[in-house]
């Protein structure tokens, strides 16, 4: 490298002094006499300047996420006003019911990679939107030339550089943003939060391409110039931005999918530890230039606000959760909150479990299986959830064997209701609704087809209801029995029940033919998974608007968005019966 390190003074200063703000966005005492006038006209004009880079940057990619958070947000708040003045069914499928079922048939489509070992991709609306910040991202990184200064008077930073830093500082509280629970962009765009955290993911991606993009043109020239070395010991900018890189690779590559869902605790935590160093780090690294910092305080309102609602919110709501083992690897909880708790059919909740080393630190989501009880609150001011978990590895495991241990009784903080918190009003306005769940999945449509029925009069007078499970084992019986009581009380009316036990062997019962059982809760019996595609098929065959609703595993999943988005794409075509063909598949992993 040519220099004695003895001759450099280091610098480990965390920020340059005094700190202010911002900085100024006006060029001073710069020597134009060096450069030609043309280089001078061309580091003062848009998307040349540095010291308008902030603007012309990452300005323009908040401008971009702005619009298309707007845009989502028309589209869902519009078709939702839409189809509530419409509602009346209509024989045949009007232009707006066509356009509607080809948007539908991008939020339904779904592809499934089996030689990634069946790996899902997010539904295609979703890829079209990171397709569209991918290529925005591209646009705008490699649109305004040139690359580097053609002479080195013109500047210290390539402009490669500079404007990709500001796109990371640009793509950043949008990034942040998707990830919360209590989630703004949900908020405005009428989803849920889980929804969202596909466009975390891939924005993160993004910021993390562009900050690459960003490193390597200051690495590469001091390569060449022989500055390395000395820029490292030096320049703090050098040392704050691998401090800021290092947990961000961490962040990205921790991420993927098979290592997040395998070691899920273990990639939460550590998620959160490498993002809070990310965080600290890239603040130190833009030093509070141009108006760099206006981003960091963007992120702190939208994260912070939510965090701090959350965490009061569930400190305000805690709890004893009642374990009980039932069969079918199965797990019953019910936890007693204050009658201010409200909460509507097919929400969630997270629950912080008090309990072991580590399992108080991390909250998991559960879908409350029960229905809100209806007429006067009780005078002891509290309320009974209820939550059916499948027992697998993880907090599932450590709740199944402590049970067996008879600790039964554990100290619980409750965080939310959080989900679609409209989906049980919306499913009034169809003319048929199916309900397809696959195991613990039911602990999902049974409270909205229990809302449902409740609801009888706000529906189509002739509207009906067909409500499928299928359940590896007759065990299930046990609990699905149990939360599907509520319905005894209730005179329903055209519904169809129908329940397929998969891995195991039971006596069919087909209630058309005057079989008949007891004790039973579930219409049909049969043996052998049900045939999506069939049912879709079936109910789509006559006019009138229908809803499918569903939750189960991956390929259960898979199948029944892929029957409905070809129904969608029928009725878009002009080849469909039913005038509408909505779907709501509840996911349960991200
Ligand atoms: C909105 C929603 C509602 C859900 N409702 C239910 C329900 O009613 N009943 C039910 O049995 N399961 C439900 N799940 C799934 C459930 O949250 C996880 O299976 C559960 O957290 C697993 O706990 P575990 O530690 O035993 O899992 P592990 O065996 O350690 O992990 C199993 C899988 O669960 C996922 N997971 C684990 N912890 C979390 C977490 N904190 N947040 C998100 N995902 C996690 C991971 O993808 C992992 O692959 C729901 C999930 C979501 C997102
Ligand atoms: N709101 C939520 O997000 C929510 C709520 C509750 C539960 N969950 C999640 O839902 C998942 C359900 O898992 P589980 O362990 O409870 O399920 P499970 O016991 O494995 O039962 C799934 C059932 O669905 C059947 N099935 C699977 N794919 C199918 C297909 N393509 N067509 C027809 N039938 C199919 C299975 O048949 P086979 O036996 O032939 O495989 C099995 O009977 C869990 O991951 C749980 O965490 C999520």
């Amino acid at each position: 490298m040519g220099m004695d390190m003895g001759e450099m003074t280091w610098n480990r200063k965390l920020l340059d002094y005094p700190i202010t703000w911002q900085t100024a966005h006006e060029r001073k005492g710069f020597d134009f006499t060096q450069i030609t006038p043309e280089q001078g006209k061309l580091i003062q004009s848009r998307f040349h300047n540095w010291y308008t880079a902030d603007w012309d940057f990452a300005l323009t990619t908040v401008y971009f996420f702005c619009a298309a958070i707007g845009v989502a947000a028309l589209f869902r708040w519009g078709s939702w006003a839409l189809h509530r003045r419409s509602a009346v069914p209509r024989s045949r499928a009007s232009a707006f019911d066509r356009l509607v079922a080809i948007l539908s048939y991008t939020t339904s489509r779904v592809w499934r990679f089996k030689v990634f070992g069946n790996y899902y991709t997010p539904p295609l609306a979703a890829i079209i939107a990171i397709g569209a910040m991918f290529i925005w991202v591209m646009a705008l990184m490699l649109g305004p030339k040139p690359f580097y200064y053609p002479n080195p008077v013109m500047g210290h930073s390539p402009p490669i550089a500079t404007r990709t830093g500001w796109m990371s500082i640009g793509i950043m509280p949008f990034m942040i943003a998707f990830a919360s629970k209590t989630n703004y962009v949900a908020l405005l765009t009428r989803t849920s939060h889980e929804r969202l955290q596909v466009f975390h993911r891939w924005s993160a991606l993004l910021m993390y391409m562009t900050s690459l993009v960003h490193t390597f043109p200051f690495i590469v020239r001091d390569i060449n110039e022989g500055m390395m070395e000395m820029n490292w010991a030096t320049d703090r900018f050098y040392w704050t931005g691998v401090a800021a890189l290092v947990p961000q690779t961490w962040l990205l590559a921790m991420s993927w999918g098979f290592i997040r869902n395998r070691y899920y605790e273990f990639f939460k935590k550590m998620h959160f530890i490498a993002a809070s160093i990310f965080m600290a780090a890239l603040f130190c690294h833009v030093n509070f230039f141009l108006t760099s910092w206006h981003y960091f305080w963007a992120t702190l309102a939208l994260y912070g606000t939510v965090w701090v609602y959350r965490v009061v919110r569930a400190t305000l709501t805690p709890g004893t959760a009642i374990v009980s083992v039932l069969e079918d690897r199965t797990l019953h909880i019910r936890i007693a909150v204050p009658n201010s708790f409200r909460w509507a059919a097919g929400q969630h909740v997270f629950v912080r479990f008090l309990f072991g080393p580590l399992h108080w630190a991390s909250s998991h989501p559960f879908t409350i299986a029960n229905v809100p009880a209806v007429g006067e609150p009780n005078g002891a001011g509290l309320q009974q959830i209820e939550l059916v978990l499948r027992a697998r590895y993880g907090i599932t495991k450590a709740l199944e064997k402590a049970a067996a241990k008879g600790k039964t009784c554990i100290s619980v903080f409750v965080d939310g209701p959080y989900g679609h918190v409209g989906l049980a009003s919306d499913l009034r306005r169809f003319d048929r609704v199916l309900f397809l769940a696959g195991g613990s999945g039911a602990s999902f449509t049974i409270p909205l087809l229990i809302d449902l029925e409740r609801n009888r009069s706000s529906r189509p007078a002739d509207a009906t209801t067909r409500f499928v499970v299928a359940v590896r084992e007759g065990g299930a019986f046990t609990w699905l029995e149990r939360q599907m009581k509520p319905l005894n009380d209730l005179e329903t009316i055209g519904v169809a029940q129908s329940t397929h036990v998969t891995r195991q062997k039971v006596e069919e019962i087909d209630p058309e033919k005057g079989d008949s059982k007891s004790d039973d809760n579930f219409g049909s019996l049969q043996n052998g998974r049900p045939n999506i595609y069939e049912l879709v098929r079936e109910l789509c065959e006559e006019p009138g608007r229908v809803a499918v609703v569903a939750c189960g595993p991956d390929e259960f999943a898979h199948d029944v968005r892929s029957a409905v988005a070809a129904e969608q794409l029928s009725l878009a075509l002009g080849r469909g019966v039913a005038s509408e063909v909505f779907l709501h598949v509840e996911n349960y992993s991200w």
